[in-house]
């Protein structure tokens, strides 16, 4: 492609880029009103006992889930579309996977999953930004949590091999097809009724911007591996 060409395209991409972050922040204004004022139209029709007043009652609760519904999709997005200036510091992968588990734990707890850390000590330091890798592990953790409904086992192993830092994500759930495995990290694409489908298009993104790669196995009706890996510091 020509430089110039490039440039034009660039410029075009960087557009098109700002005036949806741009939507997406002029949306989230008016939603977080109208929420608040849903809020305080619920609490005075729960003090009323009438008919008429449970079932509007019921219909702007329908209408509350699916505001709830709408922030969750505008916040992936912004998440999707704020990766980009990343803070790389030298760090120790076992850390924020210990660190994550400590704060993930009791989440997991309630959704009966058992969380198992398997953390290969003296791993190689790898370059970190560690806020961006937190919702990495969010998003991965929020995917097995999701895919095993009646709780089940969430294995996070760090090792090295190949001269690459690993983190591997094992679930015991429900696992994927390959029509599903091949469309996993497109944009938009989820099995999920009120799925974004823009947690793993965030997690790649994030992950390739370490320098780093990440893979997936799945054997359906028995569980999922995502790896990481990740090139030495
Ligand atoms: N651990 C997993 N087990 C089974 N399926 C998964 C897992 N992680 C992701 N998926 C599949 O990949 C799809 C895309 O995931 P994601 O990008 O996080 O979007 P979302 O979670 O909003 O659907 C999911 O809808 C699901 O079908
Ligand atoms: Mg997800």
């Amino acid at each position: 492609m020509e430089d110039q060409e490039r440039q034009r395209l660039l410029a075009q991409y960087s557009e098109i880029a700002s005036l949806a972050g741009g939507l997406a922040h002029e949306i989230r204004n008016p939603l977080s009103t109208i929420s608040l004022n849903l809020e305080l139209l619920v609490e005075e029709l729960q003090e009323s006992e009438t008919a008429r007043d449970q079932r509007m009652l019921t219909k702007l609760q329908r209408v509350q889930q699916e505001c709830g519904h709408l922030d969750e999709i505008l916040n992936a997005f912004l998440q999707f579309a704020r990766v980009g200036e990343l803070e790389l510091v030298e760090s120790d992968l076992n850390s924020a996977v210990r660190e994550f588990v400590d704060f993930y734990k009791p989440t997991a707890d309630e959704s009966g999953i058992d969380v198992s850390p398997h953390l290969e000590s003296n791993l190689p330091p790898v370059r970190l930004d560690g806020s961006l890798f937190r919702q990495v592990l969010m998003n991965l953790a929020r995917n097995a949590q999701q895919a095993m409904p009646e709780g089940g086992l969430l294995e996070l192993q760090t090792f090295v091999r190949d001269g690459f830092v690993r983190l591997e994500f094992i679930d015991t759930g429900q696992g994927m097809n390959e029509a599903t495995r091949s469309k996993l990290f497109q944009i938009f694409f989820s099995t999920k009724p009120n799925g974004s489908g823009l947690g793993l298009p965030t997690v790649r993104k994030i992950v390739e911007a370490h320098n780093g790669t990440i893979t997936c196995e799945s054997d359906p009706g028995r569980g999922t591996r995502f790896s990481i890996a990740l090139p030495p510091a």
